[in-house]
């Protein structure tokens, strides 16, 4: 349970919010299915659009609905542009979601992910909210789960925002905590983690989530190593290669790399971020396309006088698996954890594969 507490008190102090105009309100009666007791808890501005778009907003281990309503953006956000936002509240007394049990991470299979998918649908029948606009995202324990909605309902989410997760299954047994994958220790082949990920809605065919997962490279809770499995798993989800179409540095801040593999996937390394890492909403709402387009675009490349870099290393750790270790600007590690090497992907990235 080492972990388990030290993820509670790195997250807890972390996350700071906007406060929204109105109130967290709850949605009590009958909403649907719920056979964990989730609490159903959303955010409506006082200007609701018509057919307005939903996030699922996901709080992290000992957290709640409340808090992540006050410790996060997304309902001043929502007093902003007319969007409705749901946050569940997990009903395990440590605060975690069941990202583990077989019934959660499949497609009407029960747990918390069910209770969570028929929220959505309650919204969808009741508010107006528009079905083709119904987005996730979530923290630590909450990315988890985001995950795994991805996997089990890709039919009811355009797209997910998962910050400092672990791929879909990859918390799979019979306990709430799965330390092999929180230590990093659970490697697959994408085909492997692809394969977890259908089973989760055996037999779908329709559309799937976009998705992007952002980790910071210095994660010991979760493991910046599932951030390298995340990528396996949803480049194989979408078809797409492993290696990224387009690396863009300091994105959206300074030492951050996004790599995009294709118009449904992007991966956002933190360098030197731990799992404390700050979330960019409005980056997740142009993410969705609730602001922009939803498309990733390009950044202005760096002036060509640009030095390009030097080859010596500072001191300090090696870089893991797929961090940056090289390219124009790049002022991190230029040495690669043992089993990895420095590989040149573009004058501007370099990675540790
Ligand atoms: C970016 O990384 C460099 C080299 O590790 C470091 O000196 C600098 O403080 C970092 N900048 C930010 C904003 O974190």
């Amino acid at each position: 349970m080492f972990s388990f507490s030290k993820c509670l008190a790195l997250i807890a102090g972390v996350v700071a919010g906007v406060n929204a105009a109105g109130p967290l309100q709850q949605q009590t009666g009958s909403w649907g299915a719920n056979p964990t007791n989730v609490g159903f808890y959303y955010y409506k501005p006082a200007s609701v659009s018509s057919n307005p778009a939903l996030i699922v907003a996901i709080h992290y281990c000992s957290g709640t609905a409340q808090a992540f309503y006050s410790g996060t953006s997304y309902a001043n956000l929502a007093d902003q542009h007319g969007f409705i936002v749901i946050y569940p509240d997990a009903p395990d007394a440590g605060g975690c979601w069941d990202v583990h049990t077989t019934a959660t991470l499949t497609h009407d299979g029960g747990g918390d992910s069910l209770a969570i998918a028929n929220m959505v649908r309650f919204a969808i029948s009741n508010w107006g909210v528009d079905a083709s606009r119904v987005y996730m995202t979530g923290l630590s324990s909450g990315a988890m789960m985001t995950n795994v909605l991805a996997g089990a309902y890709p039919d009811l989410f355009a797209a997910g925002s998962a910050w400092a997760g672990v791929p879909y299954g990859c918390f799979g047994g019979p306990d709430m905590w799965n330390s092999a994958c929180s230590t990093g220790q659970i490697t697959k082949s994408g085909q492997q983690w692809g394969s977890d990920v259908r089973s989760g809605y055996p037999g779908y065919t329709g559309p799937r989530p976009k998705l992007e997962i952002w980790q910071g490279t210095l994660d010991t809770t979760l493991n910046y190593h599932n951030f390298g499995e995340g990528i396996k798993q949803w480049t194989n989800i979408f078809g797409y290669s492993e290696t990224p179409t387009e690396v863009d540095t300091n994105w959206p801040l300074p030492n951050w790399t996004r790599s995009v593999y294709g118009p449904n996937f992007r991966a956002i390394s933190a360098a030197g971020v731990d799992h404390n890492i700050q979330i960019q909403a409005d980056q997740v709402l142009d993410w969705f396309g609730i602001t922009g387009d939803g498309s990733t675009p390009p950044t202005s490349p760096p002036p060509t006088t640009t030095p390009p870099p030097t080859t010596t290393s500072p001191n300090g750790p090696a870089q893991s698996q797929w961090g940056q270790c090289g390219g124009i600007g790049w002022q991190g590690p230029f040495t690669c954890v043992a089993g990895t090497t420095c590989q040149m992907i573009n004058q501007w990235y370099s990675q540790c594969l």
